[in-house]
């Protein structure tokens, strides 16, 4: 008998995923969602992300830390999948205290690994040494920590808190470092002892916070409490399922929450894919629908495609619906949050992806192959576009879902049938009060 039937109910758990190559709005929709929250858990990636929250004229970017800290009540928690950069946290935390915000609700995994500066540095000299052929790292450190993680070669929050062991874990893999950054032309000569006090130092900063967060997270569940699963990067930037090599180094599939946060997969109810009503990519690798013309240069003014974490412009396109099937199945989407609805505004007609034509055949499902994606051109849909629309969204949003354009319900309605999920959130601008809520769920504001 599974635990949920001995307690009879199903758990108020909801995890928000990007269905796309991030950005899709997820710091948003977290947030909104958020204040339904007991708890929210961050499973995977690091100071890659670039959560944008914005609360009233305040607008805060958050690349660590979960999007509950910006909410008072709230535990927020990052879990062992995740890795993470001290300094960094540092920042974030200091910013947050700065506005006035409370830190103490947050835990820390002893079994998250840390971005040691040397990871860093590797980032960078990886990235030159493939030369044309670039991932577009964020240069956060994150494929070499979590390369090091994989080769059982990292250190642990909870190892901050032993300064023998973690004396002796700094000996065996300190001089594999040096030589691997000497032959990539980066020679690093680290001094053991800084290290080790840097490194102790964060220990005695961190210590309140560091903790076995699976328990926590689990017996959070069992009493009933609502626990969001915040989700970092998209589907396609998976580590299996993305557009490998040109992925980040984590599962931002739904799966990842299992391993990243230690529960089990039968205690995640909800699932909201987020996807933005276009597509952005930020980095390199194959983009199927990008615009490299006029309208790619309107889809990135108007919606700002900036990143959060490193300023570079976004590639942009049209909506790509394989890319979102792609994520509606592995992630078992039970509804989606379709953002940045406003950023279409001024188009006559939007153009949708429905299928690609590689080597003269239509395919359906998003293909592993990167040379097959090179090949691929993109089927389109045309559909009309809400041109007239000019009201203010925030007055919009108050009337209801029946006050919005037809021909952008019809939008809606469209991608609904072409995913086979329900739209549950509607989003038309970055203020929670420009958003429309369609759901009927447990999981309520
Ligand atoms: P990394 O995660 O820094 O290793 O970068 C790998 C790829 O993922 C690059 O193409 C990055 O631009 C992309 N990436 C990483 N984090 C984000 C994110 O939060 N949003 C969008 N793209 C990201």
């Amino acid at each position: 008998m599974n635990l949920l039937t001995i307690i009879g109910v199903i758990l108020p758990t909801l995890a928000i995923i990007g269905t796309q190559w991030g950005d899709e709005g997820k710091g948003k929709i977290t947030d909104y969602l958020a204040e339904g929250a007991d708890m929210v858990v961050r499973f995977q990636g690091g100071a890659n992300a670039g959560h944008t929250i914005k609360i009233g004229e305040e607008v805060i970017a958050l690349h660590l830390l979960p999007s509950g800290m910006v909410r008072p009540d709230v535990i927020s928690v990052i879990g062992n999948g995740v890795v993470i950069d001290c300094e960094e946290m540092g920042k974030e935390i200091e910013g947050l205290k700065r506005s006035g915000r409370a830190v103490d609700g947050l835990r820390i995994s002893d079994r998250a690994n840390i971005v040691m500066p040397y990871h860093r540095l590797l980032d960078g000299a990886e990235e030159r040494a493939r030369g044309s052929k670039g991932v577009g790292t964020t240069g956060r450190g994150i494929g070499p920590c979590y390369s090091d993680k994989m080769a059982r070669s990292g250190i642990r929050m909870g190892d901050l808190l032993d300064e023998e062991y973690l004396r002796e874990r700094l000996s065996s893999i300190l001089p594999l470092k040096e030589r691997l950054t000497e032959s990539l032309g980066q020679p690093l000569e680290i001094d053991q002892e800084e290290l080790l006090e840097k490194l102790l130092d964060y220990g005695k900063i961190y210590k309140n916070h560091i903790v076995d967060t699976s328990p926590i997270i689990y017996d959070a569940i069992q009493k009933g409490k609502r626990v969001m699963f915040e989700g970092a990067q998209g589907t396609m930037l998976d580590i299996d399922y993305g557009t490998y090599p040109y992925v980040t180094s984590s599962n931002c599939t739904s799966a990842g929450i299992c391993s990243g946060a230690g529960i089990p997969p039968s205690m995640i109810e909800e699932v909201v894919g987020v996807m933005k009503a276009y597509t952005t990519r930020v980095g390199a690798g194959p983009f199927v629908t990008e615009l490299k013309d006029e309208v790619g240069e309107r889809l990135l003014h108007q919606g700002m495609e900036f990143g959060t974490t490193t300023g570079r412009p976004r590639r942009c396109g049209w909506l790509d619906l394989v890319v979102v099937r792609h994520a509606v199945r592995l992630n078992g989407l039970t509804s989606l949050a379709v953002t940045k609805l406003d950023v279409l505004n001024d188009m006559d007609t939007i153009k949708v992806c429905v299928a690609y034509e590689i080597d003269g055949q239509r395919v359906e499902n998003f293909p592993g192959s990167i040379a097959k994606l090179e090949r691929a051109r993109p089927i389109y849909e045309e559909l009309k576009g809400w041109k007239a629309w000019s009201e203010d969204t925030v007055a919009l949003c108050r009337k209801g879902y029946s006050a919005l354009p037809e021909e952008m319900r019809n939008f809606i309605t469209y991608v609904e049938q072409r995913t086979g999920v329900k739209v549950g959130i509607v989003s038309v601008g970055k203020g929670r009060d420009e958003t429309i809520d369609l759901r009927e769920t447990r999981w309520s504001k």
